[in-house]
């Protein structure tokens, strides 16, 4: 069954191609030419996952879904959350967002944070959300290659490397995006017509 992914992301794309499972063709905005910037201004992650996947769905009447994901760390109030994009810049690089997340943090004892990923999906014109969350700490400084955005600088609860120094797929066993995929994995292979995933 085909479904669009509502982003251009090829990291992300790659990410959940290995979660969804075979019984879905994942189409990316690029895939069905919707090459508009789609604004992802809201106020919460929640909203910002809501109003891309209509805006797809306005758009094409196709069946979509949209993440949205923040990084939540305590000490900073919930900060970036929802900014986490674009913490230091609308240019939304993540070598300055980690600079300025280690700079505001700098010696404070309390160094907790989750990554939380909301993924709205819109159905056949009805809309459902999957929550997922990783708990885990911010360290002083980067360790590990892989990865992308703040990976380097957090390290999930459980483990004594950061998300960076995972592979794709130890990453993908315990991750924010995994559980929430899983979540919409599980309830999209219950929907008779999407088919069965045999993974
Ligand atoms: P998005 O909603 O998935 O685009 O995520 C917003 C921002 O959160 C990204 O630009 C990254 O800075 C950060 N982010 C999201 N997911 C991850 C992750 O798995 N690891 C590290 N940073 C992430």
């Amino acid at each position: 069954m085909d479904i669009v992914f509502a982003t251009n992301n090829r990291h992300k794309l790659t990410e959940i191609n290995n979660l969804i499972g075979k019984s879905f063709c994942l189409l990316s905005l690029a895939d069905i030419n919707l090459d508009n910037d789609i604004p992802e201004n809201n106020p919460t992650i929640e909203e910002n996952a809501l109003f891309k996947a209509w805006y797809v769905y306005r758009a094409t009447g196709r069946n979509v879904f949209a993440d949205d994901t923040g990084l939540e760390v305590d000490a900073l109030g919930g900060e970036p959350g929802v900014h986490s994009a674009r913490f230091a810049g609308e240019n939304k690089n993540s070598d300055a967002n980690i600079d300025k997340l280690l700079a505001l943090l700098g010696d404070h004892k309390n160094r907790r944070a989750r990554f939380r990923t909301i993924i709205a999906l819109i159905f056949n014109g009805a809309e459902y959300l999957f929550e997922g969350i990783a708990e885990g700490t911010i360290i002083k400084s980067r360790r590990g290659r892989d990865g992308f955005g703040y990976d380097p600088v957090f390290i999930p609860d459980g483990y004594d490397v950061t998300f960076a120094e995972m592979t794709l797929q130890e990453k993908n066993k315990i991750s924010h995006r995994a559980i929430a995929f899983e979540k919409l994995r599980v309830f999209l292979n219950g929907i008779p017509e999407a088919g069965h995933d045999e993974t």
